[in-house]
């Protein structure tokens, strides 16, 4: 276990990292932090590790510890370039699922397998395959906000920076989009495709109100309002601008507004406060409680928990089925043998993966 004091030779070796936060961190919390910046970024470059972050990940992960920081669909395409045996994924379990999904000889860790997401378990593979029943020969487009489970089951997958380009690549009048019911709606209002939405809602975009957002309107006329599409389509309504994290970082720094309201998880204003100092930023402060769980400590955790280098591939020998208690000779009969069931996961596996791939333009 590294040491965790604050010294001078910590201060020493994180002031360059300090600089990138001292709009957003203050020198009070920074001696707690330091430390952990130090250790995870000596251990990662000793396991051969890359840091993956989203932009709802705090400032001192985004700015300090990560290799490479962005939106659902910078870091999928990120993760099919790293030349790391280890990917540590600073974001939700589907993000991790996505990169591991990408990569299947990589290590893939996640600093908090609790980092789970509202949309994502909104929905499973089964009830894909009962919508598909009910819809005969309508395609499937999946948000990457799904579960490996989900994409095995759908046409293929979309972030909220390509939402509308990839329905519309499916020249289908009409389009089955899950599990957003809010981007369906955002995307429904952007195409002449019709969209039949699956109900499910991101629990920090579904809480911003247009009451709320006309208030700070009311307050500041000259006030820049940009939106998330997740959120509900009355919010996107009251929007200046709406967009993926990534858009509304990219409006911010091509229009520098002198006040905005960035209307998504609070930590991402942060994020772009460190960098544009002169904008501020009025913060109605949804947290993502699941982004959150991921903390410098459970980062240093996971790499020390790391062996490191290529995923070994358990011995895949013929083995026959496994004998349970209860077993008759008929019943062990039937039972399928493990390589059986196993090539039936590992077909599961290349259908997501076959899915996803199109989200990064590898179909
Ligand atoms: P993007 O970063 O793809 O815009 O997604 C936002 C989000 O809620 C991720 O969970
Ligand atoms: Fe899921 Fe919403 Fe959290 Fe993103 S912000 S991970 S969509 S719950």
């Amino acid at each position: 276990m590294p040491s965790l004091q604050w010294t001078p030779e910590v201060e020493r070796a994180t002031a360059h990292l300090y600089q990138r936060v001292k709009n957003v961190i203050s020198p009070v919390e920074w001696p707690f932090m330091a430390p952990y910046v130090k250790a995870i970024n000596e251990l990662k470059k000793e396991r051969d590790a890359v840091i993956l972050a989203h932009n709802y990940q705090t400032p001192e992960i985004f700015h300090c510890v990560a290799d490479i920081g962005g939106d659902s669909l910078q870091l999928a395409i990120e993760a099919t370039k790293v030349k790391s045996g280890i990917i540590v994924q600073c974001g939700v379990h589907f993000m991790a699922e996505t990169s591991k999904i990408l990569n299947p000889h990589k290590r893939v860790l996640i600093p908090d397998q609790r980092a789970g997401c509202s949309l994502a378990s909104s929905i499973t593979g089964a009830d894909v395959r009962l919508l598909r029943e009910r819809f005969p020969g309508v395609p499937v487009v999946a948000y990457v906000n799904t579960s490996a489970d989900v994409k095995a089951e759908v046409d293929i997958c979309c972030t909220s920076s390509n939402a509308v380009q990839v329905v519309e690549s499916l020249n289908a009048p009409t389009v089955i989009f899950l599990p957003d019911q809010y981007l369906a709606s955002y995307v429904a209002s952007q195409t002449g495709v019709k969209i039949i939405a699956w109900k499910g809602a991101c629990e920090v975009h579904e809480r911003f109100t247009a009451n709320e957002l006309e208030a700070y309107r009311a307050a500041d006329p000259s006030v820049q309002i940009i939106a998330h599409p997740e959120c509900p389509p009355d919010v996107i309504g009251v929007a200046d601008y709406t967009g993926s994290t990534k858009g509304m970082i990219d409006w911010v720094r091509k229009n520098k507004p002198k006040r905005v309201v960035m209307v998504t998880e609070c930590s991402m204003a942060d994020n772009v406060k460190a960098e544009l100092p002169d904008v501020e930023f009025v913060k109605p402060c949804n947290l993502c409680p699941h982004m959150k769980r991921i903390t410098l400590p459970k980062i240093l955790d996971s790499l020390l928990s790391a062996r490191g280098g290529r995923h070994r591939s358990r011995n895949r020998r013929a083995r026959p089925p496994r004998r349970r208690a209860d077993d008759s000779p008929e019943k062990l009969k039937s039972r399928r043998p493990l390589e059986q069931r196993k090539a039936s996961h590992v077909r599961r596996a290349a259908r997501a993966r076959r899915t996803a791939a199109a989200i990064v333009g590898r179909r």
